[in-house]
């Protein structure tokens, strides 16, 4: 019911709601809404109540809501699970994609206490000052052709941090999205499947959005950065969740398992990496030479210092 009231109020911030419009939208009592309005007040939630105005949020906190999140509109909203605190949003969301959980279950949390970066780093996820989420998804081609996913959701994070926050990102490969040379999201994505089929796609997305700089741990202060470091500004996470979801879901129903060109130039356009003379660091290895483009996998092609040609599904990239 705190959602619920919670929702109704922040639809209006700054405007008072009658009591008795606020019973009939919600079908309950006039002590239930004043019960429930009490219970945010504690929670140090800023509402106002007025005799014979009603009720009114004053501010809106950044607390992660669902129903926040699905007011925004059309997005994968009906599976959205939101915690306070979690190991890793990609755990959470593994335990339920083995239950058998649908398509386009959402995982939250305010913050994660073993988040899991690539390549098995560590992911930074303190309380409140980021989006710590899981997508799950359950694509329906062969699992060879599932490389160019990670790829959509960098994309999909890159449109939704321009339209929200008026910057304009770009993308190291594979899926780091960055602003102004420091990091600001990392991808996970991690699958199970059998031979000629995926069972289930888990898309772990982080986004550093109201950190500070001196509250990076200081091993990454020098790398990573974040929305509100770039822009000043305080970024609403409901609102840029809300439009990562719209995008991730409009380029995924479209997508047939191969990344196609218009696809491959919007990446191209925004990339860090195209065209760049660049170090890949891989298991067996590393390459030097010049990242010339990416195939429809998303595999990038470098040509090394020889002129030698490299197809590379999986590395670290440094410049
Ligand atoms: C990277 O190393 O760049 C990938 C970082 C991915 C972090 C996200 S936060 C949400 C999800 N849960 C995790 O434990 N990791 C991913």
């Amino acid at each position: 019911m705190k959602d619920k009231v919670l929702s109704l109020l922040s639809q209006n911030v700054g405007d008072y709601i009658s009591g008795q419009t606020m019973c009939s939208t919600l079908g309950v009592s006039r002590t239930t809404v004043w019960k429930t309005v009490n219970a945010l007040k504690q929670q140090g939630i800023a509402i106002e109540a007025v005799t014979k105005r009603g009720y009114c949020l004053t501010h809106l906190p950044d607390t992660l809501n669902q129903y926040r999140i699905a007011s925004y509109g059309d997005a994968w909203t009906a599976h959205i699970k939101v915690f306070d605190t979690v190991t890793s949003t990609n755990v959470v969301a593994k335990a339920l994609a083995q239950k058998g959980c649908e398509e386009g279950t959402i995982i939250l949390a305010e913050q994660q206490t073993a988040g899991k970066g690539r390549l098995g780093r560590a992911w930074s996820s303190p309380a409140q000052q980021g989006i710590w989420m899981t997508v799950v998804l359950r694509p329906q081609f062969p699992p060879q052709h599932a490389t160019g996913i990670t790829l959509l959701a960098a994309l999909a994070v890159r449109r939704a941090i321009a339209s929200v926050c008026g910057i304009s990102p770009t993308i190291k490969w594979p899926n780091d999205v960055m602003l102004s040379g420091g990091k600001v999201c990392g991808i996970l994505t991690e699958m199970h499947a059998e031979m000629e089929q995926i069972d289930y796609v888990l898309v772990g997305i982080g986004i550093n959005v109201n950190t500070q700089k001196e509250e990076f741990p200081s091993c990454l202060q020098d790398i990573a950065s974040s929305i509100l470091i770039e822009t000043g500004k305080k970024i609403g996470r409901n609102t840029l969740i809300a439009r990562i979801l719209h995008e991730m879901k409009s380029l995924y129903v479209a997508y047939e398992g191969q990344l196609d060109a218009a696809l491959l130039a919007e990446y191209y356009t925004h990339s860090n990496t195209i065209g760049r003379r660049i170090r890949v660091s891989q298991v067996g290895g590393e390459i030097i030479g010049t990242a010339d483009g990416m195939d429809s996998r998303g595999a990038l092609l470098v040509t090394d210092e020889k002129g030698c040609k490299h197809i590379v599904l999986s590395g670290d990239v440094s410049y």
